[in-house]
């Protein structure tokens, strides 16, 4: 299959999409798939059984892409399919970095198309201990203030991510903000998925700020927490509050580093968007 084969995805493929998702052991995330295939640009191959591969991708303006959800059926495996696919997103993408958080099955794929490892993301699942505890820092977020947070989070991912917020703010299930001296400096956010809430993302001015907010959004969630980051000290804090290491994955670019000064994003909004 080449590209000319490629096609666009809906949301009327959410249930292949999701069978392709349990067809390589990736749970079946119906929240996060919807969001992806009307929020993103999904792309796929279809053979004449279903849905043969997938990929999303994310265009945040001339300076930065976001590729996720890489998946090829195991009937066709290492036949091409993922390259095939990643190389029709990489046409989409534009000029600017492409960056993804890359499983171990993909990472070959990747360095063999020019993407390099810039870190390491690890998530972390567990009951929160700090439930019920508020620190009574933080506030939840209001409508008047989505211009301070575009603008935040322009400043720290240095891409455009104004309709993914829009979005984001709809599926989100809380979205908090901190202040200091009026100006918002922090916010997270938190989103169901099935069982779980994700925690992500969380953009803060330092490690206390960033452990504020997970504390204040994590702890009203009465089940499972997932929570990401690529830093050590809040990765190992995670771990004092119950949040078990889970599985790792690796950041990788194309072209320049990553935009903005990502020292203040501390959890990606969900690894598919970065
Ligand atoms: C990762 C994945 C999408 C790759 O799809 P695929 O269609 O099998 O990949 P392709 O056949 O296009 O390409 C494989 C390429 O990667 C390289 N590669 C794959 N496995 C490799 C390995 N173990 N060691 C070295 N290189 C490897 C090869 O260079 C091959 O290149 P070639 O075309 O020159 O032979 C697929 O394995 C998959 O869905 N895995 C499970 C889900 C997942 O982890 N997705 C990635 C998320 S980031």
């Amino acid at each position: 299959m080449d590209t000319a084969s490629v096609a666009r995805l809906g949301i009327e493929d959410l249930a292949a999409c999701l069978d392709l998702a349990a067809d390589r052991q990736w749970p079946r995330e119906r929240r996060k798939w919807s969001f992806l295939l009307t929020t993103g640009e999904a792309y796929g191959l279809r053979d004449e059984k279903d849905l043969a591969g997938s990929v999303v991708l994310s265009r945040f303006g001339p300076r930065l892409a976001w590729v996720g959800m890489m998946l090829v059926a195991q009937r066709w495996n290492g036949r091409g399919l993922g390259r095939t696919l990643m190389r029709y997103a990489m046409d989409r993408a534009g000029a600017g970095t492409i960056a993804l958080y890359a499983t171990e099955a993909g990472r070959p794929l990747y360095e063999s198309l020019g993407f390099r490892v810039t870190g390491t993301v690890s998530t972390h699942r567990g009951r929160f201990l700090g439930t019920g505890a508020r620190t009574g820092r933080t506030r939840p977020f209001t409508p008047a203030d989505l211009p301070a947070v575009q603008r935040l989070d322009a400043e720290v991912t240095g891409a455009d991510r104004r309709r993914l917020l829009t979005g984001y703010l709809r599926f989100a299930g809380q979205v908090r903000v901190l202040e200091a001296d009026g100006v918002i400096t922090g916010y997270a956010g938190s989103w169901r998925d099935g069982e779980a809430v994700v925690v992500g993302p969380v953009i803060a001015a330092d490690l206390a700020d960033a452990k504020t907010l997970v504390t204040d959004v994590a702890s009203t969630v009465d089940g499972p927490v997932r929570l990401d980051t690529d830093r050590p000290f809040l990765a190992a804090w995670a771990v004092t509050q119950g949040l078990a290491r889970a599985f790792e994955v690796t950041t990788m670019v194309h072209g320049n580093d990553l935009p903005g000064d990502r020292s203040r994003l501390f959890t990606p909004l969900m690894q598919a968007l970065g």
